[in-house]
C-alpha cells in the first residue's frame, strides 16, 4: 500500500533517500552538499520517526548501520559466483609475457594491441556484497573462494558501502559486488596509537588491521574503525550485460560505490607498463597502501574466450611491486617511557631510506619481542615500513654477526625517574612504578590535549615538556590554572601564541564527556569504550560514582574494563584531579551531539527492562532512557530505580519484587517518558 503523502511512512522514506544521497556525496564523492549539522538534523528527524513508529524501520535505513547485537560467531555463506585469485607478475618482463600469453590464447598476432583496464591493487581484504532488489542482504569475506564468512553486520558500518543501491542502478533482482575493504594510513595509525595507549597488541600493517576489524563479533567495534571500500568487480549480475570491464566499473559507480578514480584504460601493454611505473613512483602519495596494479583485459567477449585456469582468470594479472625493505645497523636499544609507565624498547639505527622516507628508529614493543627477534646492539637488520607509517624491524641478518653484538636487557629501574621497573606475571609490558615519573606525566598531559582527546590546539610536545620540567603542571588539571604570563615565559613562545594556547585551553572546558573520559587515559578505555560509557551516563560525576556492576551492565563493557574504570576513580590521585577539574570549570557536554538533559524524572535514574514491550523495541526504550538523562542497565540491584515489565517478563521481575524496586508497566513507563 503506498504511504500517504505527509504520513510518517512517507516522510521516513523521503528522509532515507535524502540521507543516502548526502552520505554518498560526503563519503563516496567527497563533495558534501550540506553541513554536518544539517545532516545531523535529517538523521535525528528520521531517528525520531523510527522511535515513534518502530514498524517503519527498514534494514536499509541509514539508522541501521550499527544495529545488531554482538554475534556469538561468524556464520558461513556460499558465494553465488566463486571469488577467484589472480596470477602474479613480478617486473615488466612478466607483464609482457602475460600480454603475449593472452594474445597466443586468442590466436592474435603479437603486434595486435589488447586494451587493459589498469587498477591499483589496494592492500586490503577482498569482500563480496549481495544486493537483492537493490538492498544489501549479505556481505562476506573471500574465505576459500567458495565459502566465506558472513560479515554482513560489520560491512554495514562502512559508509562507502550503500545499504541500498542508488536509483540509477534500477534495483536489479540480484547483484554480487566485489571489492576491497581497507584502512587509510591515517586511520591505521590512529587505531594503533589507541591500542598502544591502552596496552593492546599493535596491528602489523593496515591489511591486518582491516581484516581484524571486519571479523569482529561486535559490529560497534568495526564501526569505530572507519573502514573504506573500493568496488572493482561483479559476480552475479542478473539482467545486466556489459561489453567491457570499464562499463562494469561505470555501472558500479552509478550504483553508488566508490570506484578507484585512478583506474584507467591502457590501449597497449606499453601503456600498462607506464601506468605501473608511474604508480610505483607515486604510491606514497596515496592515502592508503597499494601493493601493485591489477590489469584486466577490457573486452568482456575476450574475457569469456580466455576463461579460467584452476582458480584464476586468464584475463587478469596482479603486477606486484617489490616489498620495500632496507638494511641498516642497530646502534643502540633505548627504553622509552609512555603514559601508563610502559617501558618500550626502541632500536636506534643508522638512518636509511625505506618507502621514500628516512628511518632511524624502530619500536620493538616489549622485552619478549626483542628476545623473539633476537635483536642485539651492533646487529645488521632488515627494516620494512609497514603501512608506510610505522617502520618495523623484520629480522636480523645473522650471517653478518661478528660476535661483538650486545644482547638487550630490560633495565631494572626507569631510565627517566629511577623508580623500580615491574613486570607482572601475566603481562608482556614492563612498567615504571614511579607515581611522579616526569616521562609518564609528560605523556599523560600531551595525551590529554591531543586531537582524539581534549583537542587543545598548540599543546605540542615541546610545550608540554617545558610545562612539566618547570614544575608548572603536575597533573592534567593544572593546565587550566596556567596564566598567560607563565606560558609566555616559556622558550620559543611568543606573546600571541601564548594567548592562543590559553584560549584553546579555555575552549576545551566544554568538550563532550566522551572526550574527557578518553583524555583521562584510564587503562583499557580507548575512544570506542569512552563513547559507549559516556553515552550511558549524564556526567563524569555519575561515572565516578558507578559501581563495577553498573558499569559492566552497559552493553559492550566487560568486567575487565568496568573494574579498570572503578579502580581508576577510587585512586586518591584521581580524586584530587577530579576536584581540580571541577574547580577549573571543566564541565563536559554529556553527549557529543545532543544538549544535556538536566531535568526530568529520569535524570540520573537507572532503569532495567524485562519482557517484551509493545510500543518500543528494547534498544529504542534503552536509548530513550539514555536520551532523557537516565541509564539503561541489564541487571537488577538495590540501586536500580525502576524495573519496566513487559509481556512475559523474566526473573528480573521477581528480583525487583524481592528488593522492593519500583516496578512499572509499559503505560507507567510511557507516562514517565512524557513527563520528561
Ligand atoms: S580483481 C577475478 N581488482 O587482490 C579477479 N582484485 O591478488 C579477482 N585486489 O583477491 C580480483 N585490488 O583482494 C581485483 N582492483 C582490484 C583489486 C584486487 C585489490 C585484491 C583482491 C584479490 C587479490 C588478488
Amino acid at each position: 500500500m503506498p504511504a500517504e503523502k505527509d504520513s510518517p511512512a512517507a516522510r521516513a522514506q523521503e528522509l532515507r533517500r535524502e540521507i543516502n544521497h548526502h552520505n554518498y556525496r560526503y563519503y563516496v564523492l567527497d563533495q558534501p552538499e550540506i553541513s554536518d549539522a544539517g545532516f545531523d538534523r535529517l538523521m535525528r528527524e528520521l531517528e525520531r520517526i523510527e522511535a515513534a513508529h518502530p514498524e517503519l524501520i527498514t534494514p536499509d535505513s541509514p539508522t541501521q548501520r550499527v544495529g545488531a547485537a554482538p554475534a556469538e560467531e561468524l556464520g558461513t555463506v556460499e558465494h553465488r559466483t566463486p571469488m577467484l585469485s589472480l596470477g602474479n607478475a613480478f617486473g615488466t618482463d612478466e607483464l609482457v609475457a602475460f600480454d603475449r600469453r593472452v594474445k597466443r590464447m586468442l590466436d592474435m598476432p603479437e603486434a595486435a594491441p589488447i586494451a587493459y583496464v589498469a587498477e591499483l591493487k589496494v592492500d586490503g581484504l577482498a569482500v563480496s556484497l549481495t544486493y537483492e532488489g537493490g538492498v544489501l542482504t549479505i556481505g562476506a569475506t573471500r574465505g576459500d573462494g567458495v565459502h566465506g564468512e558472513d560479515i554482513t553486520q560489520n560491512l554495514r558500518t562502512i559508509n562507502t558501502i550503500p545499504l541500498r543501491l542508488l536509483d540509477a542502478a534500477g534495483a536489479p533482482r540480484l547483484l554480487e559486488v566485489r571489492g576491497e575493504v581497507f584502512l587509510s594510513h591515517e586511520e591505521f595509525k590512529r587505531i594503533n596509537d589507541e591500542r598502544a595507549a591502552s596496552g593492546e597488541a599493535l596491528f602489523a600493517n593496515p591489511r591486518n588491521a582491516a581484516a581484524g576489524s571486519v571479523r569482529q563479533l561486535d559490529s560497534r567495534i568495526t564501526a569505530g574503525r572507519n573502514l573504506d571500500m573500493i568496488a572493482h568487480g561483479l559476480g552475479v549480475a542478473e539482467e545486466r550485460s556489459f561489453e567491457t570491464h570499464w562499463d562494469r566499473l561505470e555501472f558500479l559507480r552509478a550504483c553508488g560505490f566508490k570506484v578507484s578514480p585512478h583506474a584507467q584504460v591502457c590501449d597497449t601493454v606499453d601503456e600498462l607498463i607506464v601506468f605501473c611505473d608511474h604508480w610505483g613512483e607515486s604510491k606514497h602519495e596515496l592515502p592508503y597502501e597499494i601493493d601493485g596494479v591489477v590489469a584486466k583485459v577490457n573486452s568482456a567477449e575476450l574475457q569469456e574466450r580466455l576463461g579460467y585456469v584452476s582458480r584464476s582468470p586468464r584475463w587478469a594479472v596482479a603486477y606486484k611491486y617489490p616489498p620495500e625493505e632496507a638494511t641498516t645497523v642497530v646502534r643502540d636499544i633505548i627504553v622509552s617511557v609512555g603514559r601508563t609507565g610502559a617501558m618500550t624498547p626502541v632500536a636506534i639505527m643508522d638512518p636509511v631510506t625505506v618507502s621514500g622516507s628516512t628511518v632511524s628508529r624502530a619500536v620493538l614493543h616489549n622485552e619478549d619481542e626483542v628476545r623473539r627477534k633476537d635483536v642485539r646492539v651492533g646487529d645488521t637488520v632488515i627494516i620494512h615500513k609497514a603501512g608506510e607509517v610505522i617502520p618495523e624491524l623484520v629480522s636480523v641478518v645473522t650471517s653478518k654477526r661478528t660476535g661483538k653484538e650486545k644482547p638487550f636487557h630490560m633495565p631494572k629501574k626507569c631510565p627517566v625517574c629511577g623508580s623500580d621497573a615491574e613486570r607482572l606475571p601475566d603481562e608482556a609490558v614492563t612498567r615504571c612504578t614511579g607515581i611522579a615519573c616526569p616521562a609518564q606525566l609528560k605523556q599523560r598531559i600531551f595525551f590529554f590535549g591531543s586531537r582524539g582527546a581534549m583537542d587543545i590546539e598548540g599543546m605540542g610536545e615541546v610545550l608540554v615538556d617545558q610545562l612539566v620540567e618547570r614544575g608548572l603542571v603536575k597533573d592534567p588539571a593544572d593546565i587550566y590554572f596556567l596564566t598567560q604570563e607563565q606560558v609566555a615565559s616559556l622558550d620559543r613562545m611568543a606573546e600571541k601564541s601564548a594567548s592562543n594556547v590559553i584560549a584553546a585551553i579555555e575552549g576545551s572546558k566544554r568538550r563532550p564527556l566522551n572526550r574527557l573520559l578518553r583524555a583521562l587515559g584510564i587503562p583499557h578505555v580507548g575512544g570506542t569504550v569512552a563513547d559507549v560509557v559516556a553515552a550511558s551516563f549524564a556526567g563524569l560525576e555519575e561515572i565516578r560514582k558507578a559501581s563495577v556492576e553498573e558499569l559492566s551492565d552497559i552493553e559492550g563493557i566487560g568486567p575487565v574494563i568496568a573494574e579498570s574504570i572503578a579502580v581508576f576513580f577510587r585512586q586518591e590521585q584521581t580524586k584530587v584531579l577530579m576536584k581540580k577539574l571541577r574547580k577549573a570549570g571543566v564541565v563536559p557536554e554529556p553527549r557529543a551531539q545532543s544538549p544535556p538533559v538536566t531535568e526530568g524524572p529520569l535524570v540520573g535514574k537507572s532503569v532495567v527492562f524485562t519482557g517484551e514491550l509493545s510500543g518500543y523495541t528494547r534498544e529504542e526504550a534503552e536509548e530513550l532512557v539514555r536520551r532523557l538523562g537516565g541509564r539503561a542497565t541489564s541487571s537488577v540491584s538495590k540501586k536500580t530505580d525502576y524495573v519496566v515489565v513487559g509481556e512475559n517478563p523474566g526473573s528480573k521481575h521477581d528480583k525487583a519484587q524481592q528488593l522492593g524496586v519500583t516496578i512499572l508497566d509499559e503505560d507507567g513507563f510511557r507516562r514517565l517518558v512524557k513527563r520528561s
